[in-house]
């Protein structure tokens, strides 16, 4: 912007070449106009659509539901509406046989009987997801390792990429845990192998992103636990040099979650009785900008900070009989979409600090939010007791993080992510 300025300031034409200019310059707007005009019609899935929909630049019926920050531009995944899709069997990219999936996610095996929350395609406004090519992906990771790490979400997410990857592997067994492992949510680390890719998509187990450690024998007996907000995990030091790195946190810094848990902060070697979790969450955010300003190498590793999933308990919170099993479609009005969870507004403050085009908002909060029909609810796994609280916050596979992963697969494609 300052450069084109600059550029204008120094070199001024004179009068006629102005005004041709100009003239030119409106000529090429109006032909893009129509054009994007034609193209975003061609691409509208409604037949009743009619010709000329001003409304995708005068959005007055979908307004953007928080201050949206940056114009329509070609592609931002993050604002868009769900589409439905007119087939009674949704064309799935994979199906609950996947091996990888946790007992919780598989919704059907666990009673769930409709699939109409299959049945929605997210649609960017003005552009296209591109089609999922598990074996284009593969073939990009060669050699390579991709990481997740983060609380139960991003094991969520993860189950759902290694489901959508092994659809272009057609002997299964050649997939598996390097130590053996199975999946399972208890677990700190896992790791997959596919081993005609010689790639790993692995999974920490960190909830906080930080150190989480026992409090020490001197401290107040309160004190149950303790998050060090100015260290990152100790596995962190694996995260380095992957290929692609998705982080999440932000479920378990929540304030009534934290003093359940008798949790505490700790920063510089003493715990700080009174920092609340905003504070604690604002400086861990700190440690996690300089921690990847420090450790990231660009020219190897693509990392991704996925911000807030929401969760949709109705009628009570998830510990007090809240409900979601009655949704079996997505919320149409974004009116009554929750408002943002406040981890957002740091994880996006986080980003820009950085400032890296390497380092990248996985923005899911705004679609995420319509899917109240996606989660277990009471069809969870097998063994939960009766009466057992709905899951309303984890999402049922094939299933939402599916959408997630589909929007990674284009970021990256836009990076021009191939391993070397
Ligand atoms: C995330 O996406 C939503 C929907 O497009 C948008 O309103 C919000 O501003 C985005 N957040 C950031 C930090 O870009
Ligand atoms: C998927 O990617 C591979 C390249 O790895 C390509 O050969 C194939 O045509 C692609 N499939 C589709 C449906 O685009
Ligand atoms: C597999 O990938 C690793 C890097 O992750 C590399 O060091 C190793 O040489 C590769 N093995 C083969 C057989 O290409
Ligand atoms: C599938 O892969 C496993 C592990 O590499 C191998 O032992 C088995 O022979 C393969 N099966 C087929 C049909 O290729
Ligand atoms: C504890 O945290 C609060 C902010 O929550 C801060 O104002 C205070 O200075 C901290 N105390 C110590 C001893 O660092
Ligand atoms: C919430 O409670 C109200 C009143 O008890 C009931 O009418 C409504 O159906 C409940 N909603 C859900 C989603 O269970
Ligand atoms: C981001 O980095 C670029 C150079 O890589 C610099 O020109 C720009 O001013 C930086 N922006 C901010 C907000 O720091």
């Amino acid at each position: 912007m300052d450069q084109l300025r600059t550029q204008t300031i120094n070199q001024l034409p004179s009068g006629a070449a102005l005004i041709k200019r100009e003239l030119c310059y409106t000529i090429c707007f109006i032909f893009i106009l129509i054009s994007s005009i034609i193209a975003l019609n061609l691409g509208s899935s409604s037949r009743s659509l009619p010709l000329f929909r001003f409304d995708h630049f005068f959005p007055r019926k979908l307004p953007p539901p928080f201050p949206h920050t940056h114009p329509l531009r070609a592609c931002d995944y993050s604002y868009g509406k769900w589409v439905r899709i007119d087939k009674k069997n949704p064309v799935l990219l994979y199906d609950e046989d996947c091996p990888f999936l946790d007992p919780g996610f598989r919704c059907h095996r666990n009673g769930r009987k409709d699939i109409e929350f299959l049945k929605w395609r997210w649609q960017p406004h003005g552009c296209y997801l591109p089609r999922f090519n598990a074996s284009d992906f593969l073939e990009r990771s060669r050699n390579g390792r991709i990481v997740f790490a983060g609380d139960s979400m991003g094991r969520n997410q993860w189950e759902s990429l290694l489901c959508m990857l092994a659809q272009a592997v057609s002997n299964k067994s050649t997939i598996f845990e390097v130590n053996g492992s199975p999946i399972t949510k208890h677990k700190g680390f896992l790791s997959m192998k596919f081993q005609d890719y010689n790639l790993t998509v692995e999974y920490y187990r960190t909830p906080f992103l930080a150190v989480l450690g026992r409090r020490p024998i001197t401290t107040p007996p309160q004190v149950k636990l303790i998050v060090k907000v100015d260290q990152l995990h100790w596995r962190s030091k694996q995260w380095k040099g992957a290929n692609v790195i998705v982080l999440n946190t932000g479920h378990w810094w929540n304030k009534e979650k934290i003093a359940k848990m008798g949790c505490y902060f700790q920063e510089g070697g003493t715990i700080n009785m009174t920092m609340d979790v905003m504070e604690g969450f604002r400086r861990f955010i700190k440690t996690l900008v300089s921690w990847t300003t420090k450790n990231l190498n660009p020219e190897i590793s693509h990392v991704f900070i996925r911000n807030h999933s929401p969760i949709h308990y109705m009628n009570g919170t998830w510990d007090d009989g809240g409900v979601c099993d009655a949704a079996t479609e997505p919320e149409q009005d974004y009116k009554k979409l929750r408002p943002e969870s406040w981890n957002n507004q740091y994880i996006a403050n986080a980003i820009k600090e950085i400032n890296n085009s390497k380092v990248r908002l996985l923005n899911i909060t705004y679609l995420t939010g319509f899917r109240k029909d996606g989660h277990p609810s009471k069809y969870r796994e097998p063994g939960t007791p009766v009466g057992a609280p709905q899951d309303c916050s984890h999402w049922c596979l094939p299933g939402l993080p599916d959408t997630w992963n589909e929007i990674l697969y284009a970021q990256l494609l836009s990076m021009e992510f191939r391993t070397k």
